[in-house]
């Protein structure tokens, strides 16, 4: 539990004293059969279904729906482009470029730097351990006056393991800026959701997508979880339409599909499990890192060659060989159980090779 927090404080002045783009549709609410407020056009859509009124945009019926799901209010719900937007809006909401700063711990999600960069805005890289874990005592000491968020992805991405809850819960108490805690791939993993927590902790922004287990990548549907007085935050701050209305029906829709995503998640994760082990007993594996995610980081020889013996086959993985504390290690995508064969066989097709 975290006693006392002053968003106030950490708020950028520019964003403190925004005035929001006021949309027609937020100007007016009610019936109507005559809509001539937003420059439409009022024909229709030179398409089977009409698309020609602007989304809600606040998508109430969506926010509805994800909270018979995951017991989340719509108050506490931001939903962005992707969660890639919502990274995009804490540093735009928080960080003065060129004076405030973040902390970052890689290996991690690549965005959080890059989404600093495009913001001016500078960061500090405070390692993980050796065994992937936080360094509690190197982040404490990276901590300055102009620190306004801590980046923590768990399941980590490109690891795969979930940093140690306790170790999160003592940066949340002790830390007077952000606490962003990026779930992207918590349905893989048994632990649960920060975003149960929120009432602990004011400091704390959990993201989480539809990109992963819900397989909706493409329909691009990022949810932030935060207190009200956050999500009021990212909702000035966001652009006024920024789910679009196909976007809107079809995430409504594949919502009901929860059945057929619990399903896939036991299957990823029992093919997760056996493509670990069957890949931990080759020679020239060093290392397979315990995944909580659909993805594993795996420490082999001849990664680069291995790497290109698949794009060879036509399989691509991701070469994170160059990345540090990853040296050496490919990361694979749990895919189709077809897919997991193809590529340890492919895996030991290569090693026979070589040998
Ligand atoms: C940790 C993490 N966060 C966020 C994202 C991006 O999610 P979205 O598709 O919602 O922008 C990814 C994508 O790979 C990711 O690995």
């Amino acid at each position: 539990m975290k006693e006392s927090f002053n968003l106030d404080a950490l708020l950028r002045d520019n964003i403190k004293k925004l005035v929001p783009y006021s949309s027609a549709r937020d100007e007016f609410k009610g019936e109507a059969s005559v809509l001539l407020d937003a420059n439409e056009n009022a024909f229709g859509s030179p398409y089977s279904k009409n698309y020609n009124r602007y989304p809600d945009p606040l998508q109430h019926h969506l926010k509805e729906k994800l909270y018979q799901i995951k017991g989340i209010p719509a108050e506490h719900t931001f939903l962005g482009n992707g969660s890639d937007e919502a990274i995009d809006i804490l540093f735009r909401a928080f960080c003065e470029p060129g004076r405030d700063n973040v902390i970052l711990v890689p290996p991690t999600y690549g965005m959080y730097e890059v989404s600093a960069n495009i913001n001016n805005v500078a960061y500090k890289k405070v390692n993980l351990t050796a065994s992937y874990q936080l360094d509690l005592d190197g982040i404490a000491a990276a901590i300055d006056a102009y620190t306004k968020l801590i980046f923590i992805c768990s399941p980590n991405n490109p690891t795969g393991n979930s940093i140690n809850r306790h170790d999160i819960e003592t940066i949340l108490v002790n830390f007077d800026g952000i606490v962003v805690i990026d779930e992207a791939y918590i349905n893989f993993s048994k632990q649960p959701s920060f975003a149960q927590a929120l009432h602990e902790f004011p400091n704390m922004v959990v993201l989480q997508t539809l990109s992963k287990a819900w397989g909706l990548a493409a329909l691009r549907l990022g949810m932030a979880f935060a207190s009200k007085e956050i999500i009021t935050v990212f909702n000035k701050i966001k652009p006024p339409y920024n789910i679009n209305q196909a976007t809107q029906e079809i995430v409504l829709e594949a919502l009901s599909g929860i059945e057929q995503v619990n399903g896939w998640i036991k299957n990823i994760v029992v093919e997760r499990d056996e493509l670990s082990a069957l890949l931990a007993e080759l020679p020239q594996v060093e290392h397979v890192t315990p995944s909580d995610a659909n993805f594993i980081l795996v420490k082999l020889q001849e990664p680069r060659s291995l790497y290109n013996y698949l794009v060879g086959r036509g399989i691509i993985v991701r070469d994170r060989s160059k990345v540090e504390l990853c040296e050496g290690c490919l990361r694979f995508t749990i895919g189709t159980p077809d897919e997991n064969a193809l590529i340890y066989q492919s895996v030991c097709e290569f090693y026979n090779n070589i040998d």
